[in-house]
């Protein structure tokens, strides 16, 4: 029943959007503030990956559209920088923790300025400030009883710093053939711990836990129904620390130095780092809007809010989940040497270009792979050839040579043309909204893809309206075909405006070659207002300076390589 449907989707936009533009103050009671957007912070023990700046960049396009609705919004992100992880990455390398992680993190910072991230905080849970957090938050668990001394014992999963039960684990064999212990949801291996530590009383926050699920928090649906089914069963208790023999890189337990805090509880206080979180001064913490891959659901779905709850904050508004990316079908991961470089991609195609390819390629609900000559032709169809053609088309000196914004007159429409002008411009009408959904239901792909489309259906209609040949007709035609142009370069400004988030830079070139000064720039003014009889401020306005060609046809190498491989 598709209007079933449709009301249900329409229902959870307009849940969202409430999110987006309040944040609460208090579970349940609303105060307008705006909304935090977070990225993870970021492992230390390896270098940046296409996968790490996916997730940033779902965060940033979100921050960056508020920012064209006129929402105010923050975007933070970092780096997680203690654990056994990092202590045995830094022993390999014969260097200190605090060298690597100083020297690691900045490569983070690197990458995400040369990619675009516009993040408004980037912390480090070496920093003093996070320090201070987790120990006065530790503090406010312990004084709520939610922290007492007893004995853990089972698996322990280093690499996804993860405490398991025996059915989280599985039998595997390493590639010598040996038998070993694994995560059966990483893969990764297991050992064996036994260990007198602080535990948190998780299994007590099942029932409210349950009923944060009500308020639909996880998108897409299918990892809120996953988080429905690990709530199922009873919750185990969860070890909170760590002896300081075994793991001294990280922050101490306040009344135990002997005990360090795990290291998952001290990243997810990051979040409550960057909202000033313990100063009474501050803004209030409101629920964050979190960003995050497949792979750290249960550590935000159930720890992180659990934690929340247990000190009395309000739990996350939202939590956005992404799938993986993969090389060739294989989850691109340091261990197995197969993941591609983001600087790297930066050069081959532009900032703009990988970020174009990753936003429209990628999907919150399945892996995607990567591969180059994907990225080549989807690049050289969407951008050189059809929003780079519209442009070159319409700013042509041939078709346009006073380099002027013209006239729309109504008078002039061929009646035989209405019909087809009404439908082609209602659709570019309801574009903005159409984008802004997808937009709140974490769905950029289908943004662009809406874009897209749109592009591609008014290239056609200026193919087959010819305004080329308009021009040298009468004066009807004349006159006709600077209408033509009209709707073209407000079309053109619209995309643009919609494409900032997404192509920042390309946006950019587009607005300044129509002449649109910076406080057009932003969806909250209107568009198209002469077809209706108003008055439009770009009518008569010069365009800008030439740009050139917007975006450079790729030549995808590998591809001429495999055509240079064939036989003829
Ligand atoms: N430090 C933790 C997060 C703590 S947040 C309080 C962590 N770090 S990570 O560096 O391993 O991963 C950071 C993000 O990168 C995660 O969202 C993860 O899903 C994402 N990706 C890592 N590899 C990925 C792919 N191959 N594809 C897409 N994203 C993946 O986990």
């Amino acid at each position: 029943m598709w209007w079933l449907k449709k009301a249900a989707l329409m229902r959870e936009v307009l849940r969202c959007r409430a999110v987006l533009y309040l944040s609460h103050g208090g579970y349940g009671e609303a105060a307008a503030s705006p909304q935090r957007l977070t990225t993870p912070i970021f492992y230390v023990n390896a270098a940046p990956h296409l996968g790490h700046v996916y997730s940033a960049l779902l965060a940033d396009v979100q921050h960056r559209h508020a920012a064209i609705c006129g929402r105010h919004s923050s975007l933070s992100t970092g780096t997680d920088e203690h654990g056994i992880k990092v202590q045995q990455a830094a022993a390999a390398l014969g260097s200190s923790p605090s060298e690597l992680c100083t020297r690691v993190s900045q490569k983070f910072r690197e990458v995400f300025d040369a990619i675009g991230i516009s993040y408004t905080d980037f912390v480090r849970t070496t920093e003093p400030r996070h320090i201070q957090a987790v120990q006065h938050f530790w503090k406010t668990l312990e004084d709520r009883g939610y922290i007492y001394k007893g004995t853990y014992q089972g698996w322990y999963c280093t690499s996804d710093e993860a405490f398991l039960s025996e059915d989280q684990t599985k039998e595997s064999k390493d590639t010598s053939g040996t038998t070993i212990r694994v995560s059966e949801e990483s893969g990764h291996q297991v050992h064996w711990m036994s260990e007198e530590n602080y535990m948190f009383r998780l299994s007590a926050l099942r029932p409210k836990l349950l009923d944060w699920l009500q308020t639909n928090p996880i998108h897409p649906a299918p990892f809120l129904r996953i988080v429905h089914q690990w709530l199922q069963n009873e919750l185990p208790d969860l070890s909170v620390s760590r002896q300081s023999n075994r793991v001294s890189w990280g922050i101490p337990v306040p009344s135990d130095p002997s005990h360090t805090i795990y290291v998952w509880l001290d990243a997810l206080i990051n979040y409550l780092t960057v909202a000033k979180y313990p100063d009474p001064n501050c803004s209030p913490w409101g629920p964050s809007m979190h960003f995050l891959g497949k792979d750290i659901l249960r550590f935000h779905a159930i720890y992180w809010p659990a934690f929340l709850l247990a000190a009395g904050l309000p739990p996350p508004a939202k939590l956005f989940v992404h799938s993986h990316w993969t090389c060739q079908g294989v989850k691109m991961s340091k261990s197995l040497q197969n993941v591609i470089d983001p600087t790297d991609c930066i050069h081959r195609y532009t900032r703009d270009g990988f970020r174009y390819f990753l936003l429209r390629n990628g999907s919150p609900e399945r892996d995607c792979d990567f591969n180059h000559t994907a990225v080549s032709k989807l690049l050289n169809s969407a951008l050189a050839d059809a929003l780079g053609g519209l442009l070159n088309r319409c700013t042509a000196h041939t078709l346009n040579p006073a380099q002027c914004w013209p006239h729309f007159q109504h008078k002039v429409v061929p009646s035989s043309s209405r019909d087809q002008l009404q439908e082609l411009l209602g659709a570019l009408q309801r574009l903005p909204e159409q984008v802004d959904q997808f937009m709140i239901m974490f769905q950029a792909h289908k943004a662009l893809e809406a874009i897209d489309g749109s592009v591609r259906s008014l290239n056609a209609y200026f193919q087959s309206q010819a305004p080329w040949k308009l021009v040298k007709g009468n004066e009807d035609e004349k006159a006709w075909a600077q209408c033509i142009l009209y709707i073209t370069l407000e079309a053109l400004r619209l995309y643009a405006t919609l494409l900032q988030p997404a192509v920042p830079d390309l946006a950019k070139t587009i607005l300044d070659r129509l002449g649109v000064e910076q406080e057009y720039r932003t969806l909250t003014g209107n568009f198209f207002v002469s077809t209706h009889g108003g008055v439009c401020h770009f009518e008569g306005q010069e365009l800008g300076p030439e740009c050139g060609l917007l975006y450079h046809r790729l030549v995808d190498e590998e591809y001429q390589e495999q055509k240079l491989k064939k036989p003829m």
